[in-house]
C-alpha cells in the first residue's frame, strides 16, 4: 500500500486521513468477524470533569468505536471526583468481562493522581500504553499495548518508507506520550535514533541529519524547512490552535509551507497524524479483546 497522494513542489503528502480511514474499515471486518463467533470488543472511556478539548475527543472516540461496531461505553465524573470513586471506576471496569479496553482521558484535574491511576488499569486493557508493564514490555521488545500516536506513526512510516534499518530518525520532544515509545518503536526497526528536546543544542544541525525526522514539541511551526534534509520523511505531531489574521487554525510543529518543497514526504496538519491516532486506539481495543478471547491477533495493526 502507498499513502502518497497529491504531489506537492517537491515532497508528497502522506495522508494520514485516507489511510486511517482505511485501516478503520480493516478493524470493522475484524469486528464483524468477531461478532460471528459472539464476541464484541468494547472500549471504555472516562472523562473527568468538563475541558472542552476533551470533550470534542471523548465525543470523537465514542462516535468511530460505534461506526467500527465495537461497543462504547462512557463515563462522564464531575471535576470534584475524587481519586477513591475514579479508582473504584476502574476496578469495576477492570473486571467487567464486556470491556476490552479502559482509556481515562487526560490531563485529570489537578487534585487526581494520574500515576496512580493509570498504574490501577489492568495492563492487558491499557489500549493508550501508558501502564509501566507495558511501557516496560515496549522497552524490552516483548508483546505490549503501544500508543496510539506513534503506534499510529510507525504504521504510516512502514507503509512509506518499508524497510527503516539503518535510516537516522530524529525524535524532538521527550514525553512519555509520543517522544519516548515513538523513539521505542524507530529502534525496532533498526533506525539509529536521537531524542532531542528543549536543551538540545544545535538543534538545527541535528534536524538536518534526520532520514525520518518526527515533530512532538507542541510549538507550533518551530521546525523551519531549512532544518529538513532534502528526501526526508516528516512526522508531524503537533497540533496547535493558533490565530492567524484574525481566523482560528491548526498548524503543526513544523512550518509546512517551507518544509513541503525539502521534505521527500510528510504529514499534513490536519489530517496527518491526528486521525491515525483513534484508529489506533480501535486497532489496540481489537487486539486486546482478541488476546483476552485466545485469539490471532489481527495482522499489521500492532507494533
Ligand atoms: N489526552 C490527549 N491525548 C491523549 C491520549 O492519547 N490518551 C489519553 N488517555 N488522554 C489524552
Amino acid at each position: 500500500m502507498t499513502l502518497s497522494t497529491a504531489p506537492s513542489p517537491t515532497g508528497t503528502l502522506i495522508d494520514g486521513k485516507g489511510f486511517s480511514a482505511e485501516v478503520r474499515a480493516r478493524i470493522a471486518a475484524h469486528v464483524s468477524a468477531l461478532g460471528a463467533r459472539g464476541i464484541t470488543p468494547g472500549l471504555a472511556v472516562v472523562l473527568v470533569g468538563q475541558d472542552p478539548a476533551s470533550q470534542v475527543y471523548v465525543r470523537n472516540k465514542g462516535l468511530q468505536t460505534r461506526e467500527a461496531g465495537m461497543a462504547s461505553f462512557e463515563h462522564t465524573l464531575s471535576a470534584d471526583t475524587t481519586q477513591g470513586a475514579l479508582m473504584a471506576l476502574i476496578a469495576r471496569l477492570n473486571a467487567d468481562p464486556a470491556v476490552h479496553g479502559i482509556l481515562v482521558q487526560l490531563p485529570l484535574p489537578s487534585h487526581l493522581d494520574s500515576d496512580a491511576v493509570i498504574t490501577a488499569i489492568d495492563p492487558a486493557k491499557d489500549v493508550d500504553g501508558f501502564h509501566i508493564l507495558n511501557v516496560g514490555r515496549l522497552a524490552t521488545g516483548q508483546k505490549a499495548m503501544v500508543a496510539c500516536t506513534p503506534l499510529g506513526c510507525i504504521m504510516m512510516l512502514r507503509a512509506q518508507l518499508g524497510d527503516m534499518s539503518g535510516l537516522n530518525a530524529v525524535v524532538v520532544g521527550r514525553s512519555n506520550i509520543v517522544g519516548k515509545p515513538m523513539a521505542q518503536l524507530l529502534l525496532r526497526e533498526n533506525c539509529t535514533v536521537t531524542i532531542a528536546h528543549s536543551r538540545t543544542r544545535d538543534l538545527a544541525d541535528l534536524c538536518r541529519r534526520a532520514d525520518i525526522l518526527i515533530a512532538a514539541t507542541g510549538r507550533p511551526r518551530m521546525i523551519p524547512g531549512d532544518w529538513i534534509k532534502p528526501g526526508a520523511t516528516v512526522i508531524d505531531v503537533g497540533i496547535n490552535r493558533i490565530t492567524e489574521n484574525g481566523r482560528s487554525r491548526l498548524v503543526g510543529d513544523v512550518d509546512f509551507d517551507s518544509a513541503v518543497t525539502v521534505a521527500g514526504a510528510i504529514t499534513p496538519v490536519p489530517g496527518g497524524v491526528g486521525p491515525m491516532t483513534i484508529a489506533c486506539l480501535l486497532a489496540n481495543t481489537l487486539t486486546a479483546c482478541c488476546r483476552s478471547a485466545g485469539l490471532p491477533e489481527p495482522e499489521g495493526l500492532t507494533a
